[in-house]
């Protein structure tokens, strides 16, 4: 019968393809590759030749923002504007969008759209913002292609600001939307939304890693205070802290709460555990994507549920103007709780002004959560705020800065804005970097490159140095990489992983060659190509000819354009590449080293050839013999991974900790070589050890030369989005 046939009619099966007890279960620790293949062709619907560019740059940006602005004030039945304007909601749609970036790592943030998709969709921070989301769907569907998700959100912000009398700073388009979640940010351990205190390291109040929320499912802090108590002063400890993860510093932090606050209304009409049902992601099919099903009354306007608090900042929830501070420096608050339970303020004067009903019917006491008297209990909050309150100048300029910084700190350079609004004002937190104007013709740079190889300089120096000038590049913000040639400058010269000494004598040497040379070239183009000429000479080496792509026209930063707070986050903790990692460090060096790879925007394969090429070229940081499985270095060959899947070799570890091991001939028990976590995982992980087999066997090293030169030239061209 098809009963028999079918496990599913039979009911033995419950599961489908992908279901059940995955490897990931039985072993939480396996080396997390995925995050090396998500974002792959398999789950993007756009050709492989879509130009998002060029389609954003075909919008009538005009017409475009016209039908945003118009949009606030059409209220939909299904989800009412409160007061008759949805600009506010859309700006807390925009800056959730934009608020989990965090700069240590530089993941999350509004640059790819993610807030489509779990876990952010789902996060109780991010309540009803689905319904913000959806209210855009009929100018993102007019647009299609031409406008992502991820632009039309952060334009959805500016719209908003606008429509509401206050002038923002700018607008650049060019994000593009990815179709999956992110499967590379950590969010936190936490198996519950809004655990307390998890995260925290109590001895030093500091948050966990780079985390730049202090609950799980929250974009920043706690409204009602820290774990839901009503102290402002430590919720001031939480904003800096948090606020500070993000790059923004005590003013911009004042200027943004402030100006944001200054518009709408928190939303906590009822409990929201007898009212309020689940989340998008856990919600029943029909509320098709959708969630936070709310049936208290009419569920909207005044009877919403959102955060649980309840009321308006100011007297006029839809205008750009200065009552923030007054209402928040001139009234004496109160703790009080919303109708929710949540912890609020009140005003305590008589007389103090109200706001209207969020649905037109009557007025409401104005609000403000623990986190906003934060900015008046604080001193230092307290000042900037008083400033503020005097200065209007001064806090719409600082409001506005602040404002542009979060929506686009994300994007990378300038070079990838895009749109008739991008300013032309030069910000410091974009790291700039001077245009060049030579051209090298193919006779000049082969003269260079002889230079570089008569200098005296060995395969390694040049590799290395070339490689620690290009792998600064983090695809998460697009920041760092060999353009700028920041590696001259502080404080990228003074890391550990720089090797300092080493490093400043092989800059002479190549100052030496730019000086010498009869054209003009910038150190950026010089440091790159010096590497290549490095990574030839390897392979002719090794009996292979090949000649590394160079893409010339990189620019020369200053010391002056290079904020160190900001660069001080693209010092790698550890760089398996270079078989570099600092000793207090807790984890695996072969996860960092797949972290790093998929900051790089590495493949599998691509990693696998890069660390496999880099070992022969001698290129470990400190110029140590660890992972050189080879007796020739400087060549280019293929015998890192013949030696690693050798099994005439015994592995043990030489240090306590297990990050140190040798190699052992096995029958003579004599020492052949030496390696680290980041080395042995190629032949320890089965799918790393799937490639070296490739690339080990007899028919594998010319793709390894080619792969490993395809992928160094993608590193040293990773940031050239002036090319692209
Ligand atoms: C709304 C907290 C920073 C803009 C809210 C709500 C809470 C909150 C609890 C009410 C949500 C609801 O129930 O509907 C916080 C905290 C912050 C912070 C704790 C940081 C310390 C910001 C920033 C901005 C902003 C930086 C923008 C620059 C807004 C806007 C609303 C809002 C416009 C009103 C939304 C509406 O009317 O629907 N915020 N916020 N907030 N927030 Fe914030």
């Amino acid at each position: 019968s098809d009963a028999a046939q079918c496990p599913f009619l039979s009911g033995t099966q419950k599961q489908t393809a992908g279901g059940g007890t995955r490897n990931r279960d039985w072993w939480p620790n396996e080396l997390k590759l995925n995050i090396l293949r998500q974002h792959g062709k398999s789950s993007n619907p756009y050709d492989k030749e879509f130009d998002y560019a060029k389609a954003f740059e075909s919008i009538d940006f005009p017409t475009l923002k016209q039908e945003v602005i118009d949009l606030m004030t059409d209220s939909q039945d299904w989800w009412p504007a409160d007061y008759g304007h949805y600009g506010p909601f859309m700006i807390r749609m925009a800056w959730h969008s934009a608020g989990t970036y965090r700069v240590g790592d530089g993941r999350g943030g509004g640059a790819s759209g993610t807030q489509r998709f779990a876990p952010l969709n789902s996060w109780p921070d991010n309540g009803n913002l689905d319904k913000a989301r959806l209210l855009l769907w009929p100018v993102k569907k007019k647009y299609g292609k031409k406008l992502s998700w991820a632009d039309l959100m952060i334009l959805a912000g500016n719209c908003a600001l606008e429509s509401m009398g206050f002038k923002t700073f700018g607008f650049a388009g060019g994000r593009e939307d990815v179709w999956e979640p992110e499967q590379d940010v950590y969010w936190g351990s936490e198996t519950g939304w809004l655990d307390n205190d998890e995260r925290y390291d109590t001895s030093d109040g500091d948050l966990e890693g780079h985390l730049g929320a202090v609950h799980m499912g929250l974009i920043y802090v706690n409204p009602e205070g820290p774990n839901g108590v009503p102290d402002p002063m430590k919720s001031a400890h939480d904003i800096r802290i948090t606020f500070g993860r993000m790059a923004m510093n005590d003013e911009e932090t004042v200027a943004l709460v402030a100006g944001g606050h200054t518009f709408g209304k928190a939303h906590g009409a009822a409990d929201p555990d007898t009212y309020v049902g689940p989340e998008p992601h856990g919600a029943s099919i029909e509320e098709m994507s959708t969630g936070w099903k709310n049936t208290y009354n009419s569920g909207v306007l005044d009877d919403a549920i959102t955060s649980g608090l309840e009321g308006a900042w100011t007297p006029n929830p839809t205008q750009w103007d200065h009552d923030y501070f007054d209402v928040l420096l001139n009234y004496d608050w109160e703790l009080t709780k919303s109708p929710a339970g949540a912890h609020q303020w009140t005003p305590k004067n008589p007389d103090a002004k109200q706001a209207p009903a969020a649905g037109g019917n009557g007025t409401q006491a104005l609000m403000m959560s623990t986190a906003d008297m934060a900015l008046k209990t604080d001193p230092k909050y307290l000042e900037i705020s008083k400033r503020f309150h005097k200065d209007h100048a001064a806090f719409e300029d600082a409001f506005a800065r602040a404002w542009y910084k979060l929506t686009h700190r994300d994007m990378g350079p300038v070079d990838r804005y895009l749109g008739p609004e991008v300013p032309q004002e030069e910000l410091i937190w974009q790291d700039p970097i001077p245009k060049v104007n030579y051209t090298l013709s193919d006779a000049d740079i082969s003269s260079l490159k002889k230079m570089v190889l008569a200098s005296g300089l060995t395969i390694s120096e040049m590799v290395r140095t070339a490689w620690a000038s290009a792998s600064t590049y983090r695809d998460s913000d697009k920041r760092g990489g060999a353009n700028g040639a920041r590696i001259r400058l502080e404080p990228q010269r003074s890391w550990e992983v720089n090797n300092p000494e080493e490093l400043s004598k092989v800059l002479n040497v190549l100052e030496g060659i730019q000086n010498e040379f009869k054209g003009e070239v910038s150190m950026a183009d010089l440091i790159v190509l010096a590497g290549n000429a490095g990574i030839e000479e390897a392979a002719r080496n090794a009996g292979h000819t090949v000649e590394v792509p160079f893409s010339q026209g990189r620019g020369d930063a200053s010391q002056e354009q290079t904020d160190l707070e900001s660069f001080g986050y693209l010092e790698p903790l550890a760089d398996g590449f270079r078989n570099y990692i600092k000793d207090e460090l807790k984890v695996a060096a072969e996860d960092l080293l797949v972290d790093k790879a998929n900051l790089m925007n590495l493949s599998i394969p691509e990693m696998t050839a890069l660390v496999g090429g880099l070992r022969v070229l001698g290129a470990n940081y400190d110029g140590s013999n660890h992972g050189v499985f080879t007796d020739n270095v400087g060549h280019l060959t293929n015998d890192f991974f013949t030696n690693l899947l050798d099994f005439a070799y015994t592995w043990n570890a030489t240090s306590s900790d297990d990050r140190i091991f040798e190699g052992k001939d096995r029958r003579t028990g004599i020492v052949k070589f030496t390696g680290t976590r980041a080395d042995l995982i190629f032949g320890s992980n089965t799918e790393l050890r799937a490639i070296a087999e490739v690339y080990g066997a007899n028919d594998g090293e010319a793709q390894f030369v080619n792969d490993f030169v395809a992928a160094w030239a993608k590193v040293m061209d990773a940031d050239r989005f002036d090319l692209k």
